[in-house]
């Protein structure tokens, strides 16, 4: 949640606000509550924000007019003080010589507050972020030189933080990172900091990414980092060459992010399925955890922890024991030496992931994970990493990572068991000729679920899942109230929601003689029914039969359900790429 960016170069020049600019628009789906910026220039810092979206900040606030030789900036999802004008960021400290962008959680921030209070500190926002400033501000004050009273009120702080720091008059950005991503960008004759790599991507593929623990500032011409106990640490070796296109984080002619993710799902399943076999140690090494494991903890939010329900389902049906686990509720499960954990998550940095993976280690469990961003937090606690390559994604709504995710459950799966080793290589195909064939379809369905306010999505065995995911992307983005249940479950309660015309959604790819009889009941009561059918047909009013085996169906399913959510919030006028009260990635209990 959040994002921030800051930039430094050699010339003073609006060239380091149009860079802004352009990160903060690719960051905006970290946060988009309010936005602004604070830039160094000879004249002094200059601070600029408010409440709202990027585009609309940047032109009343008319950020490409500011000039400097560095700059950071921040989106902001509230999480300390709602969103408004005074708690966006940058906060400074009490002379506007200090701004700071974060994000993160404080902890200990009332207490520091106060004490800074009564030291005379003049607090303006309700954010935890302020006392950043305004402890610099009284190190400083203290003796202390700018860097030594970064680093004093950075050890300060309880709780976990990306932040920036900028100080008058300095051509420096002072950064620190702990249990929230932050990247540094190797430019020329210009360096970067940013929550993530599309925000420079323009700019740079030269990338180090930052441990926890790690603090320090960077130059237009040089990067130093060291750890909290001062240590100071050698990234030169850890620079990596990124391979991701800077195309791929533009809308490239199309309306939205989400609609250009999901065309992209066939290419990100290859580049998956591809890099995944290109390092088999790993995931030969995975495969082995799993098959030596006396239980499977999948664990996982989201989207991701249906991606695991997923590959809970074939674990089951080959008789393997495996536990699915939401992330947030993983204080549940007593683990032991003899469990393997399996933590999914499209980002890494999924807070509740990466607490329950932590909490599980200290049992003795093996960790295996598998995220689409390399080095995340949650790879790095890992004993064994497995990458999705699916290239950034950039819509808040999950739709070509799940598909990714899908598909490596499915190799891991195939390597553990034999199984449908044929069948993973026509995955990309089958997604091709899906969205081709199925757009319009699942367009008319998103436009007739758009004049609904409620709907069911059922389904059995590897089809609940996905019927667990529509409902999740159909409530995320186009704000329809759905719910999913096991088919034979929706007899139980349920159905007692169920009058003419409500919407029920069938995914009709396992156990097909059982959904017949649930389908049935549903149409008694006069549901208006939807089902994507592997091969046997439902009946339902509108269908659609792809004629594939079952498991290559639950592929095929995935971009059609995700295509009518689209369509439904499209229709419903709202703009899918940025869910309201939604971040991407969530870095908060
Ligand atoms: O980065 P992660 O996969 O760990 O994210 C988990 C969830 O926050 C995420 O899947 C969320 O549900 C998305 N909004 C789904 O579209």
């Amino acid at each position: 949640m959040c994002g921030i960016i800051g930039v430094v170069c050699q010339e003073e020049s609006r060239r380091i606000a149009e860079i802004t600019v352009n990160a903060l628009k690719r960051l905006e789906y970290r946060g988009y509550d309010s936005v602004g910026v604070a830039s160094v220039s000879s004249r002094g810092i200059e601070v600029r924000k408010a409440k709202g979206k990027v585009d609309d900040v940047v032109r009343i606030k008319r950020i490409p007019e500011l000039t400097g030789f560095l700059m950071i900036g921040h989106t902001r999802w509230a999480t300390h003080g709602p969103p408004s004008d005074k708690n966006a960021h940058p906060h400074t400290d009490c002379k506007g010589e200090v701004a700071v962008v974060h994000n993160g959680t404080i902890k200990n921030y009332r207490e520091l507050r106060e004490e800074l209070e009564s030291l005379g500190h003049k607090f303006v926002s309700e954010t935890d972020t302020e006392v950043i400033p305004h402890l610099i501000e009284e190190f400083m004050k203290r003796g202390m030189d700018s860097f030594s009273a970064f680093k004093a009120a950075i050890r300060a702080l309880h709780g976990s933080y990306a932040v920036l720091a900028i100080v008058k008059g300095e051509r420096k950005i002072y950064f620190a990172k702990k249990d929230n991503p932050l990247v540094i960008g190797l430019g020329n004759g210009m360096n970067f900091v940013a929550s993530d790599i599309p925000a420079f991507l323009d700019e740079t593929d030269r990338v180090i990414v930052l441990k926890d623990g790690e603090l320090g500032y960077v130059t237009p011409e040089e990067v130093h980092v060291e750890t909290l106990e001062g240590n100071v640490v050698d990234v030169t070796k850890r620079t990596i060459v990124v391979t991701w296109k800077s195309e791929s984080v533009t809308k490239g002619g199309y309306p939205h992010f989400m609609l250009k993710e999901i065309h992209e799902s066939p290419v990100a399943v290859e580049d998956t399925i591809n890099g995944m076999l290109s390092d088999m140690e790993t995931l030969t090494e995975a495969v082995k955890a799993l098959a030596e494991a006396r239980r499977v903890i999948v664990v996982a939010s989201g989207t991701s922890y249906h991606a695991g329900l997923y590959f809970h389902e074939l674990l089951l049906s080959e008789g393997y024991n495996s536990l699915p686990i939401i992330a947030s509720e993983y204080y549940t499960v007593k683990a032991n030496p003899s469990d393997v954990v399996l933590a999914i998550s499209q980002s890494g940095e999924t807070l509740d992931v990466v607490q329950a993976v932590k909490s599980f280690k200290t049992k003795g469990a093996k960790v295996i994970s598998l995220t689409n961003v390399i080095g995340s937090a949650l790879a790095r606690e890992s004993d064994v990493a497995l990458y999705m390559r699916a290239g950034p994604e950039i819509g808040v709504a999950a739709t070509k990572t799940f598909v990714s995710q899908l598909a490596s459950l499915a190799l891991l799966f195939s390597e553990l068991t034999g199984s449908f080793k044929e069948e993973i290589k026509k995955i990309r195909s089958i997604l091709e000729r899906t969205i081709e064939t199925y757009e319009g379809i699942s367009k008319e369905w998103g436009e007739e679920l758009a004049k609904k306010s409620n709907a069911y999505y059922l389904g059995r065995g590897l089809g609940l899942p996905l019927a667990m995911e529509g409902a999740l992307k159909i409530k995320e983005v186009a704000y329809v109230h759905a719910e999913a249940y096991p088919a034979g479950e929706s007899k139980h309660g349920p159905i007692a929601l169920v009058s003419p015309g409500f919407p029920v959604f069938f995914i009709n790819v396992d156990k097909s003689d059982l959904l017949l009889n649930n389908h049935a009941e549903m149409k008694a009561r006069g549901a208006e029914t939807f089902a994507i059918s592997s091969n046997v047909a439902l009946g339902a009013d509108h269908e659609i039969v792809l004629g594939l085996s079952d498991f290559l169906s639950t592929f095929a399913v995935a971009p059609i359900i995700q295509l009518v959510s689209y369509y439904a919030a499209v229709t419903r006028g709202y703009d899918p790429d940025k869910p309201r009260n939604l971040a991407k990635t969530v870095t908060v209990e």
